[in-house]
């Protein structure tokens, strides 16, 4: 359809890289196209941190699973949802910052997921390959510790990036009219036409995990959901954030 259109559609999570680097200047451009992601009230809330010490990395990468692409992967970087410099500019101002509410939670995060994306689709765009890593979550504690993560911040997820050296198949989306309503939530698909669609997508997500190149399974998309719907994933996460001072009212 267009440029832009193809790569979005084009996009799959990549884990293994080759061992070509990524140049300084090609990974600077990328960062500051993803800077121009939209941002809420102009807040920019996030940090990046790039790590490239191999002893951290090993860390990061056995608190996150292990995920061994962690610490192969050329580039990797961690996110941070950070109210740190809203708050200096209201000490700068004389002002005393209100921390602590949930809807900063929500606009420090979204800020941080919607600059993600702009980086992963600006690598994509540069023919580099990647993956997020929810899995520092595991242990957000010692990623703070490791990283010098200050209160008023927080580790939202990581990203491996590097050259591809594997060609994972596209994994199928939901059809559409399950996404996209008209007018109200339920728009108007019934109840007995959105289960015969999802049927339909179990089984096109059936044959994806059963003929793809690596990590067959026989699972249907529903089955993989009532699996991650019906576990407690990360209980810690309140605990954490409302000790960071970053999520109590
Ligand atoms: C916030 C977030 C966290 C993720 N965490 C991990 C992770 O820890 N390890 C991993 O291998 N993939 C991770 N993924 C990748 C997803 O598994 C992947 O995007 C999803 O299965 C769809 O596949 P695709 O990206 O190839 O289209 C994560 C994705 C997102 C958006």
């Amino acid at each position: 359809m267009n440029p832009v259109i193809d790569l979005l559609s084009s996009h799959r999570s990549v884990r293994k890289f080759t061992d070509k680097p990524v140049e300084e200047s090609m990974f600077q451009a990328i960062v500051k196209a993803a800077q121009c992601a939209s941002t809420s009230n102009h807040v920019q809330a996030y940090t990046i941190i790039r790590i490239k010490d191999k002893g951290i990395r090993k860390q990061i990468a056995d608190l996150s699973g292990p995920q061994s692409w962690v610490e192969q992967a050329p580039v990797f970087l961690v996110f941070c949802a950070d109210l740190t410099r809203l708050e200096s500019a209201c000490d700068m101002h004389g002002e005393k910052a209100q921390n602590g509410w949930a809807e900063q939670f929500v606009v420090a995060t979204v800020d941080t997921a919607l600059l993600a994306q702009n980086l992963m689709v600006a690598a994509e765009s540069m023919g580099l390959g990647g993956v997020f890593i929810g899995g520092i979550r595991n242990d957000p504690e010692k990623i703070c510790k490791l990283l010098h993560i200050p209160d008023n911040a927080y580790p939202v997820f990581g990203m491996c990036l590097g050259h591809p050296d594997q060609e994972p198949a596209i994994k199928p989306r939901l059809p559409i009219d399950l996404v996209l309503k008209e007018e109200t939530f339920h728009g108007t698909l019934g109840k007995k036409d959105a289960a015969g669609i999802l049927d339909g997508y179990d089984k096109t997500m059936q044959d994806y995990y059963l003929n793809r190149d690596s990590n067959l399974k026989d699972q249907t998309w529903r089955s993989q959901m009532a699996d991650f719907m019906s576990r407690v994933t990360r209980p810690h996460m309140k605990s954490f954030l409302k000790k960071k001072v970053f999520f109590i009212r």
